[in-house]
């Protein structure tokens, strides 16, 4: 190899740690709680079933993660999102859950969740209203704080509707520190749409920040998506996480190859991966991709480097990798045209050089060694997602 091949090839090495360390915010500027080292995994309702949330759904739903495999694949958070609250109670100020919908109330659904070996998550907003048009914590941050440690909740979603002359850095500071008063440990999900560059201030407040507006169940919705966070790359790391929003995995408006694109996608952006389907009815195609240990690996890894797009041989054809702990590379080819596609990822566009072993990972398959490059055929609407170089499989 030529020396200016060699300098290359060790460039391409140090830059993800070099960019990492240069862009993301100090260690010191990060929430240090220990929670959320790794993207947090769960369920939450909003996708699938809006407004229409129940104790029987959310236990239906519990019950389900731990039957599936969902929870043994490291799934955790059962997230109720908007409307199972509707009042606060005149006299105190605190919230009050819809007593038809939830009638043993949020302490006990916490405890039957948590039964199963599950955490428990709420979802609320800082402005005053949620989008939904229910109470908001906006001045009742301290209260709702306690109330949700009280009872039991692990995580909690900040929404940003009816938020107008609100600051948002702070306003969501100010609920940062009510949570860490609460006398619990909850995650805290920041979902502000990435309309206040969460990315430069949120790693300090919440352990995840969402980067766009709401995903919808379409490819073209999911791809949006994929081109707006991927640029976001060095705000992430242990603690804290770009958030692309919930997956549709599992809700019929895409095939099950635009699935695994989007699942693939996810993983390789070290997204959190908060399912958003009805897990009580899923396919056994929809189980098999929400399930891929190989890929939720790559999700989870604990070097906590965001992946990003390294190539791209024409527009519609993309090379995406993440770095990850051992050395070796997760790469996903991308192919976002109406036809299949070969696409080839050069070892020295990922920081590797000599022969490297590659393994698919949907195929669940070793492809052998490697010199130089590798390439596959991908279908259209379709990801490869191979694990390239690293330290030898344990299998
Ligand atoms: C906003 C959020 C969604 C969901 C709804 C609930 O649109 O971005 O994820 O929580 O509100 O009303």
């Amino acid at each position: 190899m030529s020396a200016r091949r060699v300098a290359t090839a060790a460039l391409a090495t140090v830059l993800p740690v070099l960019l990492v360390a240069a862009l993301a915010p100090g260690r010191a500027g990060r929430l240090a709680d220990g929670q959320a080292l790794t993207p947090p995994m769960g369920w939450n309702s909003w996708n699938k079933f809006g407004c229409n949330v129940s104790e029987d759904l959310v236990k239906g739903i519990a019950d389900a993660m731990a039957a599936s495999g969902m929870k043994d694949a490291g799934y955790q958070y059962v997230v109720i999102d908007d409307c199972w609250q509707v009042a606060r109670d005149s006299a105190t100020g605190r919230i009050v859950p819809d007593s038809t919908r939830f009638p043993h109330g949020m302490r006990a659904l916490a405890d039957y969740v948590h039964g199963r070996g599950l955490k428990f998550g709420l979802y609320t907003d800082a402005g005053r209203r949620t989008c939904e048009g229910r109470p908001g914590t906006y001045e009742h941050e301290d209260m709702d704080a306690r109330t949700w440690a009280e009872w039991g909740v692990d995580y909690v979603k900040v929404d940003w509707c009816h938020s107008e002359g609100i600051n948002a850095p702070a306003q969501y500071a100010k609920i940062r520190d009510a949570l860490a008063h609460s006398g619990r440990q909850i995650v805290f999900s920041i979902c502000e749409w990435g309309s206040n560059r969460p990315w430069e201030w949120a790693p300090e407040t919440g352990h995840l920040w969402r980067t766009t507006g709401d995903i919808s169940d379409r490819w073209s919705s999911m791809v949006r998506i994929v081109d707006l966070n991927q640029s976001l790359a060095p705000a992430a790391g242990p603690g804290g996480w770009n958030d692309p929003d919930m997956l549709e995995v599992g809700n019929g408006g895409m095939t099950d190859g635009e699935y695994r694109a989007h699942f693939s996608l996810w993983a390789i952006m070290a997204a959190p991966l908060i399912a958003g389907n009805d897990l009580r009815s899923m396919s056994d195609a929809t189980r098999e991709i929400l399930t891929n240990r190989e890929v939720i690996a790559v999700d989870q890894d604990s070097l906590g480097a965001q992946g990003w797009m390294v190539s791209q041989p024409r527009p519609s054809l993309q090379v995406w990798m993440k770095p990850l702990k051992d050395g070796g590379r997760a790469v996903a080819l991308f192919n976002r045209s109406d036809a299949p596609a070969d696409i080839a990822v050069e070892f020295t566009a990922i920081g590797l050089r000599g022969p490297q072993r590659v393994r698919d990972l949907w195929a669940h398959a070793d492809r052998g060694m490697a010199a130089g490059r590798t390439s596959a055929t991908v279908a259209s609407h379709a990801v490869v997602m191979l694990r390239i170089g690293g330290a030898a499989p344990r299998r």
